[in-house]
């Protein structure tokens, strides 16, 4: 994979997709992968929470038609309310922030709407200027450096024009994925079809491979060690890892003399605060794992992963 940093490219002055060079603290974020259920939407919203934490001004927008990062934040009314949404803003020059409204979290929601995929059909069938580049146009660079110091982006797990829309207005991607037969077929699907294709016209930046639902040993051949030890030896992948999961001493591993943490743990805390509308940390703030989603704000407000020992 390209390792090139993005951060304040400078492509030829008529691309659409030029970046806009911000003051260097402000960054937008997508969290992405081309793989139903693999943590999305949970890594999106307690990332957004952890970055507000840090006493940033956030932004999330939920840009997956099924809601459930929205929904799971409280805002089933807006969801279903379909007179006001995204679209007002891509189509009828609505201001942004009029479709922004405030968390109870210290972050701020661009909610999805139910008619986020009548959206995505006026997108494609629609004479719209530089179909790929509406997000970034009418929400990110109006928003990002002026209202809010980081935004980030929730995706569904297949790709569209919004998908597509998320990735051209943020070029800083998180990727979250699952133990399992599918996790690295899920993450060759992401490279290839969503991530190539934009290189053509863009950089765009993997800041963070995010390891979630860990459960099973890692002293052992499990699906999870699998996984683990696949994403620690590839050589364009390894700088992606958060400290969180990177173990490169299998031996010391084996021989029980190190227990690293092996990533994202399968915690009830993660699922029950999803039940409850919450972020994990306001729902279980001595949850062992916030500290993962804390590095991984810590990571976003880098541009990358920082090493320490
Ligand atoms: N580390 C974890 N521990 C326990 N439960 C988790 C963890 N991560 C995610 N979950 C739960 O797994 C389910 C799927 O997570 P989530 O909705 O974030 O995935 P997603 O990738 O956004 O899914 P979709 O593709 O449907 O949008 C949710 O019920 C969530 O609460
Ligand atoms: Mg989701």
């Amino acid at each position: 994979m390209d390792a090139q940093n993005s951060k304040n490219s400078t492509n030829s002055p008529n691309n659409p997709y030029e970046t806009v060079e911000t003051d260097g603290n402000s960054r937008a974020v997508s969290v992405c992968m081309l793989k139903g259920g693999v943590g999305k939407s949970t890594v999106a919203v307690n990332l957004a929470r952890q970055l507000a934490s840090h006493d940033h001004n956030v932004l999330l927008i939920d840009l997956d038609p099924n809601g459930h990062a929205s929904v799971g934040l409280g805002f089933n009314d807006h969801y279903h309310d379909t007179d006001e949404s995204i679209g007002d803003v891509f189509f009828d020059d609505a201001d942004p922030s009029s479709v922004v409204y405030d968390t109870n979290y210290e972050f701020d929601l661009l909610p999805s709407s139910e008619n986020l995929e009548q959206v995505e059909r006026e997108i494609v069938v629609g004479d719209v200027f530089q179909p790929s580049a509406l997000l970034k146009r009418e929400v990110v660079d109006p928003l990002l450096g002026d209202e809010y110091d980081y935004i980030v982006t929730d995706s569904p797990a297949y790709r569209s024009r919004l998908t597509d829309n998320a990735l051209v207005a943020t070029t800083n991607l998180v990727l979250p994925l699952a133990p399992g037969n599918e996790a690295m077929s899920g993450l060759e699907r992401t490279i290839e079809r969503q991530i190539a294709p934009l290189r053509k016209h863009m950089n765009v930046d993997v800041l963070a491979l995010v390891p979630n639902m860990l459960s099973g040993r890692i002293d052992q051949q499990t699906q999870d060690r699998k996984l683990l030890e696949r994403l620690n030896s590839h050589d364009s992948l390894q700088d992606r890892i958060p400290n969180f999961a990177r173990i490169t001493d299998w031996e010391a591993v084996d021989a029980g003399e190190s227990k690293p943490t092996p990533g994202l743990r399968d915690r009830t805390s993660i699922t029950k605060a999803y039940g409850e509308r919450k972020p994990l940390l306001d729902y279980d703030p001595d949850c062992d794992q916030l500290e993962c989603f804390d590095e991984l704000a810590h990571i976003v407000e880098a541009g990358e992963v920082v090493r320490h020992g």
